[in-house]
């Protein structure tokens, strides 16, 4: 069974899966955990959840028996909800009717870091106890396996599905794009040189919980005034985006990917219950960069996710000038930096 150890009564197995960045953002959604608009975004490769899952003897009559550590330390909150994630999908784990399961999660990343982990980490579970479903059933882990690994970390964070897959990946029926799903994401395959081992320096703005949840800024799409609007130019960018991301066409990348983290924020500002997570950092940043951009003709842009932190995005053969004007002329509008790029997806590693 590969890098599985397995005494009599025991299965153990080990996942890493990374984190995404979208440059078309996932904002709104029905149940269950159906978006109401297509994304696509870029698989890291630094910013990853490593997950250790061994399943043993139960030793309460409980349907899911579930003891959660994050590093080292017993986690009852996010336990409570990977617990309450399982039993929902006990018919994908039917083996939780038989035996107990302990989880050892970590993360690359610091947790003051303000990065999402629950992609990296939805991903990651969903990997390992898809594995062990399939070692109990005598599968092997195919292609199918990636897909049904996609469609159950997108049940436990929606944009989990992506990161169960390499480089860039979509998320959403498009109208046009063969093979694309509400259910579960898809690799996007013709990438330009260009794109390839793209970086993202994730500068750190701020490092505390955000004030408003993802959760609760999905459900404010439900009555905005701008959604339709929204949903559908979200669709048109993803669209644009599989063209732009196979011919190389970086003016146009930028474009796309600047304008949409500022709708998803201006998608904040203008719900009926507004609110505002920028901070005066992620401004300075954001205005530094298109100046710098203009004046040194260096192919440099930023996103954002739901929060104050600054993706800068950059071409690898423009990796020292950016580095160096991340280390220097940005050095005042963060806390920390973190440097990634765009990463091979997810990893079972031997233990
Ligand atoms: O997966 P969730 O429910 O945490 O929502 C994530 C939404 C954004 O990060 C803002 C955008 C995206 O597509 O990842």
């Amino acid at each position: 069974m590969g890098n599985t150890t397995e005494t009599t009564n025991e299965i153990k197995v080990k996942w890493r899966c990374p984190s995404n960045i979208a440059i078309v953002k996932y904002w709104g959604k029905k149940s269950v955990q159906i978006p109401c608009n297509p994304s696509l975004s870029l698989t890291l490769s630094n910013s990853y959840t490593e997950v250790e899952v061994t399943v043993s003897e139960k030793t309460t009559h409980e349907q899911v028996e579930l003891t959660y550590y994050f590093e080292g330390e017993e986690n009852q909150k996010f336990g409570n909800r990977v617990a309450a994630y399982l039993a929902d999908n006990i018919d994908s784990f039917p083996y939780l009717n038989m035996v107990a399961v302990t989880i050892q999660s970590k993360n690359s990343f610091p947790h003051s870091a303000g990065i999402a982990s629950s992609a990296s980490a939805f991903g990651a579970i969903a990997l390992a106890m898809l594995d062990i479903a399939y070692q109990f059933e005598e599968k092997e882990i195919d292609d199918d396996f990636y897909q049904k690994a996609s469609e159950l970390a997108r049940l436990g964070s929606g944009s989990a599905c992506r990161s169960v897959f390499p480089s860039y990946s979509i998320w959403g029926e498009v109208d046009g794009i063969e093979g694309t799903s509400n259910e579960y994401a898809v690799g996007v395959h013709n990438i330009h040189p260009i794109f390839k081992n793209y970086k993202d320096a994730i500068l750190i703005v701020e490092d505390e919980p955000k004030k408003i949840s993802s959760t609760v800024g999905h459900s404010l799409m439900n009555d905005h005034p701008f959604a339709e609007i929204r949903f559908k130019q979200a669709e048109k960018r993803t669209k644009e985006l599989v063209d732009i991301l196979e011919e190389g066409d970086i003016d146009s990348f930028i474009q796309i990917c600047e304008s949409d983290a500022l709708t998803l924020h201006a998608m904040m500002m203008t719900s009926t219950d507004y609110y505002l997570l920028v901070k005066p950092g992620t401004i300075t940043a954001i205005e530094k960069i298109m100046q710098f951009r203009l004046e040194n003709l260096v192919p440099v842009c930023f996103t954002l996710d739901a929060g104050p932190n600054v993706h800068v995005l950059y071409p690898e053969k423009y990796q020292d000038v950016v580095e160096e004007f991340i280390n220097t002329e940005l050095k005042d509008t963060y806390k920390k930096v973190i440097f990634d790029h765009e990463g091979e997806g997810p990893q079972k590693l031997s233990i």
